[in-house]
């Protein structure tokens, strides 16, 4: 694939579509790994004297400016972490940030209008928003038809890693998938039931698996028939496969859902009634443990539980330490499974933490990504 490092930059004026979707708590962003993600392609450019023409979406605004989605706090940060000033929506300057562009409805309909106003602002494009790839939008997929366009750096790093996790993974190849429903996962659950020589599952929908093998679950959030025929196919193919797929042994159940319930470990085939799971217990952080200690490739996507709660976060941060302490090349992907990751402190031991959420799973399930795609087709002609 093209990259920006053959576009001829220099001087020239370049579109870059970021994914500075970061998480805000007001005006505060809570996690600015997105933003420190960007910056190594920003950089390149503007070390090569392009001036730079930023755009991301943030959140889901409903086609109209919404102040409290605003990507302003973003371009604060990134002057900061640059050391530059960063032009903000009209304002003029070389590096500048336009404001949310979902904002204008045009975005999300991939609509051949503002792909054309967004190209007019400059000579060259470059994709760098792996979050955002699997999106055909405005500003990821119509506008690469329109200017010479190529992948950015984090783009390109992204897409090396899952190749590398998905082409030719040295085994023992352990998969860790968490989340609430199986559904959302199945996709990525059948894949890996390919390729990968266990699946380890936590998370709520480790309660539709035992629902689906007729265990009593208590008042533990779990899916309806359809879902837990989709667990029990899951389960039976993986057997068909040879690969194992691992429910927990054990579980931290509360009589309600808040941080000072009250909380005990039960066996995972002994849920008191009116009790609900909302962790791994220790047994199964063992268990899952041992198995990515011995790991030679690991992919992780999903927390084991409600981790933002205290009492219920043990499970998921100590598989972030385990995959931090596996020798395995590892992948982790996913919004939450990476702040548990940077929550646990252990970011610089995996291998690759990426910024994609959806785009990540969508690639992991062997879907075309619009937004590579786009690019490809680019480059071709
Ligand atoms: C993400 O957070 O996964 C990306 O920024 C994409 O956001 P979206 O799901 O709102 O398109």
């Amino acid at each position: 694939m093209r990259t920006v490092r053959d576009l001829p930059v220099e001087g020239a004026r370049v579109l870059v579509r970021a994914d500075l979707n970061v998480p805000l708590d007001g005006t505060r962003i809570t996690d600015d790994s997105r933003i420190r993600a960007a910056l190594p392609t920003i950089r390149h450019l503007r070390g090569r004297g392009a001036d730079v023409v930023v755009c991301s979406h943030l959140g889901r605004p409903k086609g109209e400016p919404d102040p409290a989605l605003s990507l302003r706090p973003v371009a604060a940060r990134m002057s900061e972490l640059l050391g530059e000033p960063v032009a903000f929506g009209d304002e003029e300057g070389p590096l500048r940030l336009l404001e949310n562009l979902r904002f204008d409805p045009r975005e999300t309909e991939n609509d051949p209008g503002m792909a054309a106003e967004l190209a007019a602002l400059a000579d060259l494009y470059v994709n760098d928003a792996f979050g955002a790839a699997h999106r055909a939008h405005a500003s990821t997929e119509a506008v690469a038809h329109l200017l010479p366009a190529a992948a950015g750096l984090l783009l390109e790093a992204e897409l090396e890693a899952f190749r590398r996790l998905l082409d030719a993974p040295e085994h023992p190849f352990v998969v860790v998938i968490g989340g609430v429903k199986v559904a959302d996962k199945i996709g990525v659950i059948d894949r890996f039931t390919h390729m990968a020589d266990a699946v380890l599952v936590g998370g709520a929908m480790a309660f539709t698996f035992f629902a689906a093998q007729g265990m009593a679950v208590g008042a533990s959030r779990h899916e309806d028939a359809e879902g837990q025929e989709t667990a029990r196919r899951a389960l039976a193919d993986a057997a068909e496969r040879g690969c194992e797929l691992v429910l927990p042994t054990d579980v931290v159940v509360a009589d309600r859902f808040a941080a000072d319930a009250k909380v005990q470990t039960v066996a995972a085939d002994a849920i008191p009634e009116g009790w609900m799971g909302l962790d791994i217990g220790p047994e199964t952080v063992a268990s899952y443990a041992g198995r990515l200690r011995d790991a030679r490739t690991v992919f992780w996507n999903g927390p084991m539980g409600v981790f933002e709660l205290e009492p219920f976060a043990r499970g998921t941060l100590a598989v972030a330490e385990a995959v931090a302490a596996s020798d395995a090349v590892s992948v982790v992907g996913g919004g939450d499974s990476v702040a548990a990751v940077n929550v646990a402190g252990v970011a610089d031991r995996i291998t690759h933490v990426s910024t994609g959420g959806g785009a990540a799973l969508e690639l992991v399930e062997g879907k075309t990504l619009p937004g590579v795609a786009a690019l490809e087709e680019a480059a071709a002609v």
